[in-house]
């Protein structure tokens, strides 16, 4: 009974432009509720255990992923593709666990991304590629003083977390940014500031919701222009081939 008259009270609270307004629209088959294909929830959990075969996740990655993401792992220039090669297995292992899913929208993704038998072989390979360095940077012709602006942006509210050199932290599975794509990054940041992508903590979202259009583009153009210490991210790596003219070398 009180329940009803809640209800009722909160319904004739809700101004009359907001009814109205047409309902949001519908996006296809990909809310996390029934979304089908859903994975268990342990999924992640369960594949952050494996030690993950980097040599398996070789064969997968060309079956199921480099026709987007590049045999190099580097992705598109133009950001319509990020940047993989370098990412912390943990990192990746989350990001597909998300994917699968439906907590992290990616209608362009999910069908391969389904299909992976598993996901801590991929993670596993991903991480023993070169990061580029010749990733999508911002290329107005104010960059030098984006880039200023961005750095100090960055350095305050950002590198506690992504570090420094944009070298992420693998055990919190704070992503690398350093080799990424100017436009992947700044759609990104757009999408989490606004509420569209929401697979991210709350500490990174109370900041990044106060930043405007301007100060978004700078951070993005600062975090382009980081690279990472070649030693700082793959220190047992003996795949990283630095002489590739696909996987660039890192510094
Ligand atoms: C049909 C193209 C396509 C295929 C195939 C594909 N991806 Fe993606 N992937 C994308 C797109 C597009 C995005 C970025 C979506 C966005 O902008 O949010 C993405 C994002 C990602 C991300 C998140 C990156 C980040 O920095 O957060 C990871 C990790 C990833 N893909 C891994 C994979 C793996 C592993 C495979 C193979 C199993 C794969 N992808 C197959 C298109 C693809
Ligand atoms: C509390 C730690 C934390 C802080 C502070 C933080 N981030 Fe993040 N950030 C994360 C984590 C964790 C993720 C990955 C979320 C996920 O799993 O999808 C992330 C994701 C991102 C991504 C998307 C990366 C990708 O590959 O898709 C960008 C870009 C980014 N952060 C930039 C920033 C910037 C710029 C700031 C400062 C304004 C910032 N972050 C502050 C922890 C943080």
């Amino acid at each position: 009974m009180h329940k009803v008259l809640i209800v009722a009270a909160s319904i004739a609270l809700i101004p009359s432009f907001a009814l109205a307004q047409p309902p949001a629209e519908k996006k296809p088959g990909i809310e996390i509720k029934d979304y089908p294909g859903n994975t268990p929830p342990t999924e992640k959990v369960a594949a952050l255990s494996l030690k993950g075969n980097a040599k398996a996740g070789a064969a997968d990655y060309k079956a199921y992923c480099e026709t987007c993401h590049m045999p190099s792992g580097g992705g598109s220039p133009d950001g319509s593709i990020p940047q993989l090669a370098g990412q912390h297995s943990s990192v990746v292992i989350k990001q597909l666990a998300d994917i699968r899913s439906g907590l992290r929208y990616n209608p362009t993704m999910y069908p391969f991304a389904r299909k992976l038998p598993a996901i801590a072989n991929v993670a596993a390979y991903i991480e023993t590629l070169c990061i580029p360095l010749d990733s999508g940077k911002y290329q107005g012709p104010d960059a030098a003083k984006q880039i200023a602006d961005g750095k100090l942006l960055y350095e305050k509210q950002c590198a506690q977390c992504h570090q420094p050199a944009g070298q992420g932290l693998k055990e919190m599975f704070y992503p690398v940014l350093a080799g990424q794509h100017y436009h992947y990054l700044l759609r990104q940041m757009t999408e989490i500031r606004d509420g569209k992508r929401i697979d991210v903590p709350p500490e990174m979202f109370k900041v990044i919701t106060k930043y405007n259009d301007a100060q978004l583009l700078a951070v993005a153009a600062y975090q382009a222009n980081l690279t990472t210490p070649r030693s700082m991210m793959m220190p047992h790596s003996s795949m990283c081939k630095t002489d590739s003219t696909k996987g660039g070398k890192t510094k």
